[in-house]
This record gives C-alpha cells, sequence and structure tokens, in this order.
C-alpha cells in the first residue's frame, strides 16, 4: 500500500471543517429553488466557474453568498447530512465542525433552527455510522466583539449541543485581541477555544490567540513557521495546528502544494493535522487532502501515520474516548 493508499484508508479525525463550506453547487440550487431564494448565477456550472479565488476575501464573497440559501431545520440537516457522509466515506470516526451562526441570525433565522438541524445530522451519523461529531460556534471576526456577545447569548440556551467556539472571516485587520473579552467569558462558561491565526495574518496573530484568547488549538497556522521562537512555543504547549493543504492551494496561500509547509511543520515537532477547511469549494473532502499533499509532499508512511494519531490528539474527546479512537486507528495500521 502506498503513503497515498494509507492515508485514505486510515480511520481519522477531523477538526478543521466550516459546514457552511460542505455546500455543495447542486444542493445550493435545490435549495435556492426550495425556498424561492433568487441566486445571482445561472446555473450550477456558472457558479462553480465563480470558484478562482485570489485571496481569502475573494472566497468568503462567494462563500456567504452560498450560504443564504438556507433558512429551514431541513436545510442545515440536508447540509449537514451530506457532509457527514461524505466524511464516513473518506474513513473520518470523529469530526468537530464548525459553524457561523452569525452568518444566518442576520438573514433573520433563529440560531436555535440552525443547530437543532446540524445536530439532528449529527446524532443520525453517530446511530447510522458510528462516526461521532461536535459543533464548534465561530464568531465571524470582521464584525464586533459586541456582535459576538449578542452572538453567545443567543446560543446559550443551547449549550448543550456545542463544544466550543471559533474565530474565523477576514483575519488581516481582525486580529484575536480584538475578541479577548467575549473569549474571557466562553472560557468561564467551560467551551472550549480555537482561532483562526495565521492563515493570512502574521505571527502576531498567531501568539495573540495564544495568549489574549488562550487558545488550544490553532486553525491554520501555517505562517508560524516565519517565528521560530513561536515555533518553539507551539511545540512546547503540543498546541495542535488544524491545516488544510487544499484551501492554502486555492486560496494563494501557497502557489503549488510541492510548497506547502505540512512537512516542515511536522519536522519541527508540532501537532499538525490534515482538514478540509471548505471541501465544496477547494476541490476536495478529507482524503482528497491526505493524498494530494502526501503525494505533492512525498510524505513517508510514518508521516501519514503521525498525522492520523494527531487528528485524535488533537481532538477534544474525554480520555476513555479518545483511546479507544487511537485503538482503532492501531488496528488499522496493524
Ligand atoms: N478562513 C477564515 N474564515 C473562513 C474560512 C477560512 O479558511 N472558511 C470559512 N470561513
Ligand atoms: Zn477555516
Amino acid at each position: 500500500m502506498t503513503p497515498a493508499e494509507l492515508a485514505a484508508a486510515l480511520p481519522k479525525a477531523e477538526l478543521h471543517i466550516h459546514i457552511e463550506g460542505s455546500l455543495e453547487p447542486e444542493l445550493i440550487f435545490v435549495l435556492a429553488q426550495r425556498n424561492g431564494v433568487k441566486l445571482p448565477y445561472a446555473s450550477v456550472e456558472a457558479l462553480r466557474e465563480a470558484y478562482a479565488f485570489t485571496d481569502l476575501q475573494s472566497f468568503l464573497d462567494i462563500y456567504y453568498a452560498g450560504a443564504s440559501v438556507l433558512l429551514h431545520e431541513a436545510d442545515f440537516f440536508d447540509m449537514a447530512w451530506a457532509y457527514l457522509q461524505r466524511a464516513h466515506a473518506d474513513n473520518v470516526i470523529h469530526t468537530e465542525i464548525f459553524f457561523d451562526p452569525q452568518t444566518h441570525t442576520a438573514r433573520g433565522v433563529d440560531i436555535g433552527v440552525v443547530i437543532a438541524g446540524l445536530k439532528r445530522a449529527c446524532v443520525r451519523a453517530q446511530a447510522e455510522f458510528g462516526l461521532s461529531s461536535a459543533l464548534i460556534l465561530c464568531f465571524l471576526r470582521h464584525l464586533s466583539e459586541e456582535d459576538a456577545f449578542a452572538t453567545l447569548s443567543a446560543a446559550l440556551p443551547h449549550r448543550e449541543h456545542f463544544i466550543g467556539v471559533g474565530l474565523d472571516s477576514s483575519e488581516v485587520g481582525h486580529p484575536p485581541e480584538k475578541f479577548s473579552r467575549v473569549f474571557a467569558r466562553c472560557r468561564e462558561l467551560g467551551l472550549h477555544i480555537v482561532a483562526h491565526a495565521g492563515e493570512e495574518g502574521p505571527p502576531p496573530y498567531i501568539w495573540s490567540a495564544l495568549n489574549d484568547l488562550q487558545a488550544e488549538r490553532i486553525d491554520h497556522g501555517v505562517r508560524s513557521l516565519e517565528d521560530a521562537s513561536l515555533v518553539a512555543e507551539l511545540a512546547r504547549r503540543r498546541t495542535p495546528l488544524t491545516v488544510c493543504p487544499l484551501s492554502n492551494l486555492k486560496l494563494c496561500v501557497v502557489n503549488d502544494l510541492r510548497d506547502h509547509p505540512m512537512k516542515k511543520l511536522l519536522d519541527a515537532g508540532l501537532c499538525a493535522t490534515v482538514n478540509s477547511d471548505d471541501p465544496a469549494y477547494f476541490g476536495g473532502y478529507l482524503n482528497a487532502n491526505f493524498v494530494q499533499t502526501v503525494q505533492a509532499l512525498d510524505l513517508s508512511r510514518d508521516d501519514v501515520i503521525t498525522l492520523a494519531r494527531n487528528s485524535f490528539e488533537a481532538s477534544f474527546v474525554d480520555p476513555p474516548t479518545r483511546s479507544r479512537l487511537m485503538a482503532r486507528l492501531d488496528a488499522a495500521i496493524g
């Protein structure tokens, strides 16, 4: 078995997937028709042709437009169920799913409707596939901290349905420290803390995520390699990085997958993981990310096993669950 085949076959966790980024163009059109939402694209093909991104913002503009078709509980269920079936096909046995409530509440959708639809899909995946999942609520960083506080208040009646909070959307100009107070409140509430940092933003944004937000994981973090003292600190704390290679390629963070820093991150001893970010927009789900990265960087069998192991180490499951997930990986390695 080649390292790429092994990567595809191994059981894995996915820790950086925006559920709104799993909305395929075909489903966008089905939901637009079902809900009477007018799209600025004539066809599935025309929409797909617009997926030529130059940076994060050029993607986000289309990503938020795509999410405008989501109105009812069934829409959120259909989106999440489609993702979970794809994840299961890629041998994902645990997934921690981001959702962006402000994208929906700004259009008058109740946050309870969003969470109920996502949760129902998660329950079905556990029952049908034995695939466990959890939800992580992301604050949109281009909006104010006040807006994030209002979102947290609206979410609290549904507290048992999400395990943590994250920070996403336009990074540059919106450093983590802008959200220090709301993340402090989230920590008091016992929520797990993650944040996007170092995707397009410089190393000080990663330092801020660590020190001001006390992030337990850094989403992306690929620019950490520009600061040796930051790499040393990430290694010392064993703070995981949820890296998304095809996203980095499609958003021009790297120009070629052969230039992707994944191998350097592993060789620096960091707990790096592979994830799909927004798979409907970036050309593939988890196994596509693994296979293309393994091939482009000529990763070894040991690298692949390390990445699968890191995915479980970096997850927010409790220790007995982590042991069970690791045991499934060990059994698959043989
Ligand atoms: N970066 C920041 N915000 C996002 C992303 C991303 O890759 N995907 C969805 N929201
Ligand atoms: Zn992301």
